[in-house]
């Protein structure tokens, strides 16, 4: 049995890594560390059947508690660390970017500093592995040509990105420096079940669900690679498992939408399942609002790396992957509930009070 320390796992991403990895890794333990922020929902994994839920452990705690983390450690023989909590909304760091720098910054040092303790001290410090989490908007914004590969330089726009950048470059140091084994992914944007609905596809999905206004900011023309959270858990077990220690893999799922064509594909998909046609049809919402400031135009990854040294690409067709999502959430309403929380509505109402 291999136990593995993850970060974040009440999130979007870490809940479908830990459902899907002890699905499909059935020699896997895992100890979930997170602060459960507005982000993070434990009911997400509640319901595992009865032999994944006795390989799984939580710990509610902040990723920047020293002396938490080194408890954590000394209890557990992990075989790495999947390092995933962060603030993770660009939004949220406009308008308030100190919690990026707390979590994102020293909370992925903090994490980098008690993993060198414990892998020097680890009998077999060749089975230990530090995969962090990271994504393609710290490499900026692309123009209508190219793509994102791992020699683009750093360029980022916004706090959030900034703080991921840093988070980076100390997991990059910890390698070059201490020799810490370090393994770095850059994504693009991901969509499927369990994300909070205050990012893009959540939230234009209920809201037309519930005849709310579409805020589309800016001319509504920028582009984002989308990848389905389930491919980019498959990338990160590949990673894990195969990856060479100090390296950085971009991951992309090559299905690069305008941000226009998924408000009006969402609205067709809600649209068939709801019976609205005509003038009720829900393109009647859409409503452009003013842009985000250093909004990045243009997203797109060169996955090129890890298709031909790891072997992998992205598996599910992004239209049927969109639908699947949709249903999930028309069928899981009451997790949607149980995540707007009075916190959740205020910040709707703060974010886009001033945008008309
Ligand atoms: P999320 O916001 O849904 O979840 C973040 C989780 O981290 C939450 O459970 C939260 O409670 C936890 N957390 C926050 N601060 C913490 C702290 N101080 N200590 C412990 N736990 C804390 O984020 P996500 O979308 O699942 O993203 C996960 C990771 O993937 C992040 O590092 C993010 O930068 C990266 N990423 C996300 C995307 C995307 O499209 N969602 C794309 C590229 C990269
Ligand atoms: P988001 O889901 O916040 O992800 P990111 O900013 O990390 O790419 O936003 C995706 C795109 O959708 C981005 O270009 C901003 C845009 N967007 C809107 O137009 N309206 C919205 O209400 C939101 C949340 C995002």
């Amino acid at each position: 049995m291999k136990t593995y320390l993850v970060t974040g796992g009440a999130g979007f991403i870490g809940t479908n890594f830990i459902r899907h990895s002890l699905t499909v890794r059935p020699d896997w333990r895992i100890v979930n560390l997170d602060a459960l922020t507005y982000a993070g929902n434990p009911a997400s994994l509640e319901d595992l059947p009865p032999d994944q839920a006795e390989r799984y452990r939580f710990i509610h705690g902040e990723i920047f508690n020293f002396s938490l983390l080194d408890s954590i450690f000394s209890e557990e023989d992990f075989s790495g660390v999947i390092h995933f909590a962060a603030e993770s909304h660009v939004d949220r760091s406009i308008l308030g970017p100190e919690a990026f720098v707390k979590t994102n910054v020293e909370g992925t040092f903090r994490m980098l500093d008690a993993a060198l303790r414990f892998w020097r001290n680890k009998g077999n410090p060749e089975q230990f592995r530090f995969l962090h989490i990271s994504t393609d908007e710290v490499y900026g914004s692309l123009g209508p040509e190219g793509y994102f590969t791992e020699q683009t330089p750093y360029d980022p726009s916004s706090p959030y990105s900034a703080s991921k950048a840093a988070s980076d470059h100390f997991a990059r140091a910890y390698f070059r420096t201490y020799g810490l084994p370090t393994l770095i992914t850059n994504c693009s944007n991901n969509y499927g079940p369990y994300q909070f609905p205050e990012k893009l596809i959540p939230l234009m999905l209920l809201n037309i669900k519930e005849e709310k206004s579409l805020p589309v900011y800016g001319d509504g023309r920028n582009v984002r690679d989308w990848l389905y959270v389930i491919d980019h858990c498959d990338a990160l077990i590949r990673v894990l498992e195969k990856g060479k220690q100090g390296e950085t893999y971009n991951i992309g799922g090559g299905a690069e939408r305008q941000n226009i064509e998924i408000v009006h594909l969402l609205c067709d998909m809600l649209d068939r399942r709801l019976n609205r046609s005509g003038k009720d049809s829900s393109r009647r919402l859409i409503q452009f609002v003013s842009d985000r400031p250093g909004h990045d135009r243009r997203y797109a990854i060169d996955s090129t790396k890890i298709r031909q040294q790891l072997g992998w690409a992205p598996g599910y067709n992004f239209e049927n992957a969109l639908e699947a999502t949709v249903d999930w959430y028309l069928e899981h309403m009451e997790w949607v509930e149980s995540v707007r929380s009075g916190n959740y509505r205020k910040w709707i109402e703060l974010n886009y009070l001033n945008r008309s």
